[in-house]
């Protein structure tokens, strides 16, 4: 039976999802009408959801943190309370779907250290099959592997799907934890 892309979460969130710590916040960024809002949600993850239509998600979460934003042309929103200039971070966060190249610094930004990226969207080779075909929707070879070399590759694939047939690159990746230099763990400990 075919996969409820609509509804369902993506069967990638779903496999990658024991990776996130139980409680973790989660971002779901243009979420649409919230299928993985829904997905979280339910395993005890306090989410967050940004896109520019929240009704539909709104209706269904009555307790989700929803926040209608045009994230392509207006100031991200999420940020730290009382300083604009930090991100809000969370323990995942997750895109499926979705691609707007300017806000790569803003997701990679928003996960915490030692927090997860989950994202999966259509690569180049989409426009043999359907939409969508425009290239700046469309990941190209490698991208996700090139926008995530600072992290820790879980997981990561670029092929094809079926049911709707469609071309597909996905990540999972994780922010490692910055560790103090040698010379500051050095100067702490003096022989
Ligand atoms: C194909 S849907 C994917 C929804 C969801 N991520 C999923 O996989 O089910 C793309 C979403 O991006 C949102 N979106 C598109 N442009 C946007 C913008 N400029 N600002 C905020 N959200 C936007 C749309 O409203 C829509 O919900």
């Amino acid at each position: 039976m075919a996969h409820d892309t609509l509804n369902a979460a993506s069967p990638w969130v779903q496999r990658w999802s024991h990776l996130i710590e139980p409680g973790a916040t989660v971002l779901d960024v243009a979420c649409g009408i919230g299928r993985h809002l829904s997905w979280f949600a339910q395993r005890g993850h306090p989410v967050t959801g940004i896109d520019r239509d929240i009704a539909l998600a709104s209706a269904r979460f009555p307790n989700a943190e929803l926040v209608c934003a045009d994230i392509e042309n207006g100031a991200w929103p999420l940020t730290q309370p009382g300083d604009p200039g930090a991100l809000r971070q969370f323990g995942l966060v997750v895109v499926t779907n979705y691609l707007w190249r300017p806000l790569w610094p803003t997701i990679l930004g928003s996960v915490a250290p030692g927090g997860l990226l989950i994202y999966e969207t259509f690569a180049a080779g989409n426009e043999t099959v359907g939409r969508p075909s425009r290239p700046d929707f469309l990941l190209q070879s490698g991208e996700l592997l090139r926008v995530c070399a600072d992290l820790q590759i879980v997981a990561y694939e670029n092929g094809t799907l079926t049911d709707p047939a469609r071309f597909v690159q996905r990540i999972a990746a994780i922010r490692k934890v910055s560790v103090k230099a040698p010379q500051d763990v050095i100067a702490s400990y003096p022989l």
